[in-house]
């Protein structure tokens, strides 16, 4: 393995340990990819973070084949088929974060309620059909739900935030939990008033460039 394969191990296992405690993932339940050579590098299936090692790190091609010491995270497909559907993606972030789960649950879509949606890709955060978790009926469905996106609730699951690094798909993940609960703040008042197609795209132009820098 030569040292950028290991700093990209490293990378993932550090930002699992801070999805966890940021708040936005809890146990095992996420799972994390970075674009590797022609495939990608993706977390193990249900194993501690804190006890992960480089070696621990899966790599797999785009269909699918692995290679390494453990078994890859159940949604590996989700994985390959983003990074594949998407060159502008190099890094993934699926956890269950409470808020956007709570959402995912009641099939809620995630509508302008704040200008950082914008960050996301435009005016809502869509909200897929549920289908069981390692399927591809859910990578089906992740992959339409992210079209011109960078993140998706997965109804009755969870979150899907993408990047073009792994800090920047971590950062939108942490924007989009907060997005979800201050959804949920308004819904507890009322319907809460949205902003405007136009009002999210001027945000978006002036926003460029805007977010977790290089
Ligand atoms: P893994 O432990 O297999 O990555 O699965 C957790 C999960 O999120 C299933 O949706």
């Amino acid at each position: 393995m030569d040292s950028q394969e290991l700093d990209k191990r490293r990378s993932i296992i550090a930002h699992c340990l801070s999805m966890n405690a940021l708040g936005i993932n809890q146990g095992t339940s996420g799972n994390i990819s970075v674009r590797h050579n022609e495939g990608l590098l993706i977390t193990p299936t249900s194993y501690a973070y804190d006890k992960l090692e480089p070696e621990d790190i899966v790599f797999l091609q785009l269909d699918g084949a692995a290679l390494g010491r453990r078994a890859p995270s159940s949604e590996w497909r989700f994985h390959c088929d983003i990074l594949r559907a998407r060159p502008d993606v190099n890094a993934i972030v699926h956890t269950h974060p409470t808020y956007c789960t709570v959402l995912a649950i009641m099939g809620r879509p995630i509508p302008a309620i704040h200008y950082m949606i914008a960050a996301a890709g435009g005016p809502e955060i869509r909200c897929s059909p549920y289908a069981i978790f390692g399927s591809q009926a859910l990578s089906n469905h992740a992959v339409e739900a992210l079209v011109d996106r960078k993140a998706c609730l997965l109804g009755h699951h969870g979150m899907i935030a993408v990047g073009s690094t792994l800090e920047k798909a971590m950062w939108l993940a942490v924007e989009v939990e907060t997005l979800a609960r201050q959804y949920h703040g308004c819904l507890q008042i009322g319907d809460p008033p949205v902003l405007s197609d136009g009002q999210i795209a001027d945000v978006a132009a002036k926003m460029a460039g805007y977010g977790l820098q290089d």
